[in-house]
């Protein structure tokens, strides 16, 4: 049996920016009430940024919430291609500057030789998460789960033990860290977030694909049975 995928459809970005925002913050406002605190792991890339500063508006008691990335480019905070600047930049603003950030790189040359501290600090976050917000690429990658990548099957083995792997692939440029598959789908909310035609096309083909290391990896999050996803797109 497939997740179940609710589709919420908006006319623009910032429609849908708003929307998601505001929803988000439902579910970091209900995990705060009901636990004391809440945790968003997030994406990166060019769609979030509209959300992000949406979401940065929001009323919320953000010293209660503790932020991270559910994917990292191997790259210092100072280069143009880093998630975890764009949400400082965007995100952790104004009020929202009290929430708690987990950023997943750190100083080492590779991935791999930082790996055993970033699973630490991501183990060390409560479970399971309250949000997690996934985004998508053109090739179908979510997260950095990207179509060959080095480490894919074990990322997407929905029984496997890792929280966290490195991943290179052709077309990811730099050398990539990500969460697991069954990291990210221990959540109380899953969101996936993408804009344009193209990559509704690319949704609707990856629904009913089979899970392959060459195919489409959101297959995996579309066509699993564990956690619902709700879909927030406009064309
Ligand atoms: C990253 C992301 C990645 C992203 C997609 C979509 O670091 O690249 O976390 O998985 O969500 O690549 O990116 P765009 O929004 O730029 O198309």
């Amino acid at each position: 049996m497939n997740a179940t995928i609710a589709t919420h459809d908006f006319s623009d970005s910032q429609a849908l920016a708003n929307a998601l925002a505001a929803q988000v913050a439902v579910n970091l406002r209900a995990g705060i009430a009901q636990r004391g605190h809440a945790v968003l792991a997030l994406s990166g890339g060019s769609t979030p940024k509209h959300f992000f500063a949406a979401l940065a508006q929001q009323e919320l008691a953000w010293a209660q919430v503790s932020v991270t990335l559910v994917d990292e480019r191997w790259v210092p905070e100072s280069d143009e291609r880093s998630n975890a600047a764009m949400v400082r930049k965007l995100l952790l603003v104004g009020a929202a500057a009290e929430a708690r950030f987990v950023p997943l790189y750190e100083a080492a040359p590779t991935p791999d030789a930082a790996l055993a501290d970033v699973t630490a600090r991501i183990d060390a976050l409560p479970q399971p998460f309250d949000v997690v917000v996934l985004g998508m690429g053109p090739d179908g990658h979510t997260a950095s789960f990207f179509p060959g990548g080095d480490h894919l099957s074990r990322a997407l083995d929905l029984h496997g033990r890792d929280s966290v792997l490195s991943m290179r692939a052709e077309g990811a440029g730099e050398s990539r860290i990500t969460l697991s598959l069954p990291r990210l789908l221990a959540t109380r909310a899953l969101y996936l977030h993408f804009e344009g035609a193209q990559k509704r096309e690319i949704f609707d083909k990856a629904r009913t694909a089979p899970v392959s290391t060459t195919g489409y990896p959101i297959s995996a999050v579309l066509t699993q049975d564990v956690t619902p996803v709700d879909v927030y797109w406009c064309p």
